[in-house]
């Protein structure tokens, strides 16, 4: 078997063992003579199977009772706009932190829908931190607050116990490339959405964790698919599921379950991020580009000191089967995203070509 070591920002690397299960069960799921493509997602066999998902990922993510998990298409991307259309309604303000092109996108198309306020940002810094805000930076009128807790392209992130203090506001996030990778106190949040195709399955769904009391807040005139309360009330089911993908969710959340759960693949996620960065930091050779602080565990974006090497870098590691290592382009350099999926092995194959191509190129 000859896989890459895949450090693609997203779509990203799943496990093997997720991938092996899925292919197995390609042409006849558990007996019943189809596969999961290829079956209704009306059929009760399919129901069983997004009901279980749902189940892992509320046993994983220790989702209160009061909270809906709803399985949507239209990537994260949609959800900059669901958000606004469905949240922003009593007082037509939100309030936004910018710590990434993403954050950004997010705020732009709020500004759509009422006044969305940036009350921090980074982009003075090429968002390599994350800004620190207090209670009183936050309008008290605010429908609610938006983070982004994980920010892919500049390796950035809000940690668990570091949450910006939003007193009573509401507090929405997209946890799009750091969903289950470390415990998140999802009472913390009053909504938080995330596109499957970094820590979770394949693209195709977006997961949205939102408490009850939040739906039904949409305006009359707005499209069926964009008010939650539509497809809560019909179980994910208003119209034709991403019903692959989600299966293979649902295989993703089994696989971090019998690993221990996200407490035991953060610790995981954290060991491996960290011998990332103190080879970088102790090379003399590449650099980190964000604030230590505020390093994320899944995105590490690096620069060669001399940065004529990069290109050569990315070329030769494709070589050796590292790939996706080039970096986006508004930061350059390179970036390996190591999230869950990604073995130790991985880090470990890339620190060695770091350190081999360091020493030829000193
Ligand atoms: C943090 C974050 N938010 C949103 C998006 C956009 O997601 P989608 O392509 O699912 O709309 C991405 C994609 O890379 C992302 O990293």
């Amino acid at each position: 078997m000859d896989r890459i070591y895949n450090f693609s920002a997203g779509p990203s690397v799943l496990p093997v063992s997720v991938l092996e299960t899925a292919s197995k069960e390609m042409l006849n799921y558990k007996g019943y003579g189809l596969s999961v493509m290829e079956m209704s997602h009306r059929s009760t066999v399919f129901e069983e199977i997004i009901s279980s998902t749902e189940n892992s990922l509320r046993k994983l993510m220790q989702i209160p009772d009061n909270y809906k998990v709803l399985f949507l298409q239209g990537g994260a991307s949609l959800q900059f706009s669901m958000v606004p259309l469905n949240l922003m309604q009593k007082n037509k303000q939100a309030d936004f932190l910018i710590t990434g092109n993403w954050a950004n996108k997010a705020q732009q198309e709020a500004v759509k829908f009422g006044d969305a306020k940036i009350v921090a940002s980074s982009k003075d810094k090429t968002y390599s931190y994350i800004p620190v805000t207090k209670k009183s930076d936050f309008r008290k009128t605010a429908d609610y607050v938006h983070i982004c807790t994980n920010n892919t392209i500049y390796g950035t992130y809000i940690k668990p116990n570091d949450l910006p203090d939003v007193g009573d506001l509401d507090l929405v996030a997209d946890m799009s490339s750091n969903i289950l990778s470390e415990e998140y106190n999802v009472n913390d949040f009053a909504l938080i959405y995330a596109g499957a195709q970094k820590n979770m399955g394949p693209a195709g769904v977006t997961v949205v964790i939102m408490r009850e009391d939040l739906i039904g807040q949409a305006p009359d005139n707005i499209p069926n698919y964009l008010d939650y309360k539509i497809h809560a009330d019909a179980g994910s089911m208003f119209n034709t599921p991403p019903c692959y993908s989600i299966y293979m969710c649902g295989l993703v959340y089994q696989w971090i379950d019998k690993l221990g759960g996200v407490k035991a693949i953060g610790e995981i996620n954290k060991e491996k991020a960290q011998k990332l960065y103190d080879y970088i930091d102790n090379s003399g050779f590449y650099k980190g580009t964000a604030r230590k602080e505020d390093r994320s565990l899944m995105n590490v974006p690096f620069v060669c000191e001399n940065q004529e090497l990069e290109a050569q870098f990315v070329e030769e590691a494709e070589k050796e089967g590292l790939q996706n290592l080039k970096g986006h382009r508004s930061v350059g350099g390179m970036r390996a995203s190591i999230y869950n999926a990604m073995p130790t092995e991985g880090i470990d194959a890339l620190i060695k070509f770091m350190q081999d191509f360091a020493k030829r190129n000193k």
